[in-house]
């Protein structure tokens, strides 16, 4: 368990309760009795299926061959249909979807029937290209309105969509492709962040002539001249161009209920990421009911999730989620400190944002620049907040209801992963008594235990691995082209139970405290990286002979990147060298996986069976005493590790 968790479990002492706030309590959409009704889960889950719009009724709620679920099936539904055509005939195809504000400060505003005109288009000219139901497109864009647009496109025409975060490298983005087989890659001439332009065709053309697959690639014009974008004849085609010369009206596919909707490209053990596989009925449920009643949506709130849409998150609640249930949200396209450090604050104001979605790791941010940059602006419009991704300190909880909320907003903090789709372990905000650092209980329709090392349920107060125990209807239905490894990975450890790889403890209330990963995946800023594969981009430097990373605590971002790299002969552990491995990683992953400190030595510390000693390594790294070494093979190299770490630090 890294070194923040074990901060945090310290700080498991944390005895304040937080009740609903009696107004919010009064009107809010969940009541206790969800907790009765999810008790029969099928039935729970089969009425809020119902509450979507499906062409053709299932015949059966689960059909459960562990470790394969299928939900709702035979029933035929789509989801863009789902989102949008629902509200075509209503008065909410005039209400605004997306507010959105791009970080120069330009404004666009799309009503359901904006995004309806502008999907059927896009979902004509993906057809025109030549992409049919089944086809998987790469999607590679900046937080733009046309990424949600895309996303919907794709399931309109029933071709299952890969996004590929824009913070990724060319590098991250070729494997994704490949690993994918995608028939076309959907992306801009580039983005914004801090002010400077970020290019993405350029990135991509660096690896298209390496991606077989790709036969078009459509590109949003997005910053224009700012950056010389080259089109491919015959390959490549501006969006604008596409869009405008295609069909209004695209008939949606009437798609399986266990149809894939899409694929998502996770960190998992191995240098690898993995083909998360989520498919259409289960999925669509699972994020529709969690919006509704998590986030307590009700007409005229106004929803900000501030994810980016490249991660799991922003597809569930920000996507899928709120426009499945006809919400009005502010999507925003760069960093919260640009042009200073109030810029959230100012969009919370200017559009009124009643329900604020975010990360420990901003909170920290925020905490750390202090009060003054809220106290400028008129909060008064948030009502609830939430937070994601990572284990909240009771501090900065506490932080977050004082000075963004006013004591007066309930926090939702919602655990899940990439892997659940939609959130499972959470307040209900009107019906919860809150305790900060707790993600409290498992929403209605769910079961989540945490179990010893045989799997036994541990009692109240006990802690042990957090596994859930029932199917769900979001749940992944396997890793893409890679059945063994889904088995392997989620169901070999504890035979009928979903393994998290979290850690958690149940305390004596029956309240979940989330403790933080226990296998080699860390957690920076929210972001999820393996170890593994920061590991395989170092030691592909041609300088690394070996290299072990380690996440180790950091104030800000929860944990942080550190990197044992062993040179090559004839190489010297320059502070150069040191820069010169951190752009490497940079170029084979991307900006996220820059190891904070890199430290060289001649040798890491291996268990006899080869296997890098991670913990030991942490606790050099945070200057701890050392555990148990007796299965090390070579113990001489402590004592120089720790020596080096120490001169290290020093300077
Ligand atoms: C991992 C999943 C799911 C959205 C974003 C992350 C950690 C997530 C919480 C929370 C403590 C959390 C877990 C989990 N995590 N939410 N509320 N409290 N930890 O998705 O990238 O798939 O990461 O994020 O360690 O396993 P992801």
């Amino acid at each position: 368990m890294s070194d923040s968790n074990k901060a945090l479990e310290s700080l498991l002492e944390e005895k304040r309760l937080f009740p609903p706030p009696e107004d919010f309590k009064k009107a809010a959409l969940a009541t206790a009795d969800l907790y009765e009704k999810g008790k029969e889960s099928e039935a729970f889950w089969a009425d809020m299926a119902s509450e979507l719009h499906w062409f053709k009724p299932w015949d059966e709620v689960l059909e459960w061959k562990l470790p394969f679920a299928k939900w709702f099936i035979n029933g035929k539904i789509n989801a863009s249909y789902n989102c949008i055509d629902r509200f075509i005939s209503s008065p909410t195809r005039d209400k605004v979807a997306i507010m959105w504000e791009g970080e120069p400060g330009d404004e666009r505003t799309l009503t359901y029937l904006d995004l309806y005109r502008e999907v059927n288009k896009l979902a004509n000219a993906l057809k025109h290209l030549g992409i049919k139901r089944g086809d998987r497109v790469t999607i590679y864009m900046p937080m733009i309105p046309e990424i949600v647009v895309a996303m919907l496109a794709c399931t309109r025409i029933g071709a299952p969509h890969s996004v590929v975060f824009g913070g990724f490298s060319a590098e991250a983005l070729r494997g994704r492709i490949n690993d994918a087989g995608a028939k076309a890659l959907i992306t801009a001439d580039g983005g914004y962040r801090r002010g400077k332009v970020i290019p993405l065709k350029q990135a991509a053309d660096e690896i298209l002539k390496d991606t077989p697959t790709i036969e078009s690639v459509v590109v949003v014009r997005r910053v224009g001249d700012a950056l010389k974008t080259t089109m491919k004849e015959g390959r490549d085609y501006w969006y604008h161009d596409a869009v405008n010369a295609a069909e209004e009206y695209c008939e949606p596919e009437q798609m399986d209920a266990e149809d894939m909707l899409f694929l998502l490209y996770s960190s998992g053990t191995t240098g690898k990421p993995k083909g998360v596989v989520h498919t259409t009925g289960g999925y669509l449920t699972g994020v529709y009911a969690t919006f509704k009643y998590i986030f307590d949506y009700k007409p005229g709130d106004i929803f900000w999730c501030t994810a980016d849409i490249g991660w799991i998150t922003g597809h569930s609640y920000i996507v899928y989620g709120p426009l499945l249930n006809g919400a009005t949200q502010v999507m925003y396209e760069g960093a919260p400190d640009y042009p200073d450090r109030g810029r959230w604050w100012r969009i919370v104001e200017k559009y009124s944002v009643s329900i604020l979605y975010s990360t420990p790791t901003s909170i920290r941010s925020f905490m750390k620049w202090g009060t003054k940059w809220l106290e400028e602006r008129n909060l008064s419009s948030l009502r609830l907040l939430g937070t994601v991704g990572e284990p909240i300190n009771p501090e900065a909880w506490v932080w977050y209801y004082k000075y963004v909320g006013n004591e007066k907003c309930p926090i939702v903090d919602t655990w899940w992963q990439t892997e659940t789709g939609q959130i499972m372990i959470t307040p209900l905000p009107g019906v919860t008594v809150c305790k900060p650092g707790s993600a409290t209980h498992p929403f209605p329709g769910t079961e989540v235990e945490v179990v010893d090392e045989q799997g036994n349920p541990v009692k109240p107060g006990g802690s042990g691995y957090l596994v859930i125990t029932k199917p769900w209807p979001a749940m992944l239905r396997t890793l893409y082209k890679d059945e063994k490894r889904y088995r392997e990975t989620y169901w070999s450890k504890f035979p009928g139970k979903y393994l998290t790889s979290d850690g958690a403890k149940l305390d004596e209330d029956g309240y979940f405290w989330i403790l933080g990963r226990v296998d080699d995946i860390i957690k920076v800023a929210g972001h999820r990286l393996s170890t593994m594969e920061i590991e395989s981009a170092l030691v592909d430097h041609h300088a690394v002979a070996e290299a072990a990373v380690i996440g180790i605590s950091h104030e800000i971002k929860g944990e942080a990147v550190a990197a044992f790299v062993i040179l090559k002969e004839g190489f010297k552990g320059t502070p150069e060298m040191q820069q010169e491995l951190k752009m490497h990683a940079r170029k084979k992953i991307g900006p996220i996986a820059e190891p904070e400190t890199i430290i060289f030595v001649s040798e890491v510390p291996k268990t006899r069976s080869g296997k890098i000693m991670r913990r030991l390594l942490r606790d050099i790294a945070t200057g701890r005493a050392l555990g148990d070494i007796s299965t090390l093979s070579e113990p001489g190299v402590i004592a120089e590790l720790k020596k080096r770490y120490e001169s290290e630090e020093r300077e």
